[in-house]
């Protein structure tokens, strides 16, 4: 049984930072970031009572509403992220207990960027499986938390966002999720990640002073295995499927530099009319890029029975992945 996406939804913050005000707080300029990344602006969630919990649950409520059904007929909730509320209970778990899923189990998947590629393959096979029926996968991230703003090798990078989709088993063979390719690898972890406030480093003033809470990445190396990993499990997708470019209506690709995606999309063979772009708009929000995509071109009537998709992702750990989908 393969599983469908029967809705989708996004939540982004109304709060714009642009580029220009990252001008008057950092040693940067709006030419700098957006020659080299693309970005023109990024949405903050400025409410410091409100988190990551907050915008998936935004998005899970609009995803039930859309599709006419109630929270309690949910299954399943699954949340990537790696900015979540705290470290436990899990944001699922708060998406779970704000929107009232009684019938649910709920967890959250630690994939970085490529967490909702991981948390979409993940949900497919209990779909699969046949024993789930309505599965909640959400990508959300409030990476403004764990930004340093004196830093302007990240800061400029990042945005707040959230959205998803909801899956259900399909009818036939021919439409849903119907390939994926995943990989991680280890030895990538120092260039991409966040070592205060786990075991290893819990909080201390001394992790603190060491700034060890915030995101550090060594932009050059993530930025040369990005290039090579997604183009090649695109082309690894497109091969294991009998794909050829005029097969495929929408590459949607993670939203970290738009020269990766650029490059991605030449490898493939692909115009960037049939590429989903919106990092000008968001920036990088980690998980939450590919479903806001995926959103976007559903609000814009874009998605038809049969449209294929090929989503791909690069992120910290170092985690990639692609998965082939069929629209219903
Ligand atoms: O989503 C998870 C995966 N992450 C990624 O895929 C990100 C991959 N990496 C990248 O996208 C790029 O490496 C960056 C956008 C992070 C950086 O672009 P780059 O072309 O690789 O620049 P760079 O790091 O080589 O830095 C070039 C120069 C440096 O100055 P010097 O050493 O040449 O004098 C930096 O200090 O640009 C400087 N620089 C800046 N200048 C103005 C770095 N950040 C900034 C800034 N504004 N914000």
């Amino acid at each position: 049984m393969k599983a469908v996406i029967t809705s989708t939804a996004k939540y982004l913050p109304d709060s714009v930072l642009n580029n220009h005000d990252l001008e008057q707080i950092l040693d940067t300029n709006d030419e700098w970031i957006r020659t080299r990344t693309g970005i023109r602006e990024r949405r903050i969630l400025k409410d410091p009572e409100k988190a990551t919990s907050f915008m998936c649950s935004e998005v899970a409520r609009k995803l039930i509403e859309k599709r006419g059904i109630t929270a309690d007929d949910i299954d399943l909730i699954i949340v990537a992220t790696m900015s979540p509320d705290m470290i436990f209970p899990s944001t699922a778990c708060l998406v779970q207990k704000n929107i009232s899923a009684s019938n649910a189990w709920a967890f959250d998947l630690s994939g970085a960027c490529s967490g909702f590629i991981y948390a979409l393959h993940t949900g497919a096979q209990f779909i699969a499986a046949g024993t789930h029926k309505k599965v909640l996968v959400i990508g959300g991230e409030k990476m403004s938390a764990v930004m340093d703003y004196t830093d302007r090798t990240t800061c400029v990078l990042f945005g707040d966002g959230a959205a998803g989709v909801l899956i259900e088993p399909g009818t036939d063979e021919e439409h849903g999720v119907l390939d994926a390719r995943l990989y991680s690898d280890g030895k990538g972890c120092d260039n991409l990640c966040m070592p205060g406030g786990g075991s290893l480093h819990p909080t201390s003033h001394e992790t603190v002073d060491q700034k060890l809470h915030y995101l550090q990445q060594d932009g050059r190396q993530v930025f040369k295995s990005a290039v090579v990993a997604m183009a090649d499990v695109a082309l690894e997708i497109m091969t294991r499927n009998n794909l050829s470019a005029k097969d495929i209506d929408f590459l949607i690709p993670h939203q970290a530099n738009h020269r990766i995606i650029q490059a991605t999309a030449e490898r493939m063979g692909i115009g960037l009319e049939h590429v989903a772009v919106n990092i000008d708009r968001y920036g990088n929000t980690s998980a939450a890029t590919i479903p806001i995509c995926i959103a976007e071109l559903d609000e814009a009537g874009k998605l038809h029975r049969g449209s294929s998709l090929i989503l791909v992702s690069f992120g910290a750990g170092y985690t990639w992945g692609g998965i082939y989908l069929t629209w219903v």
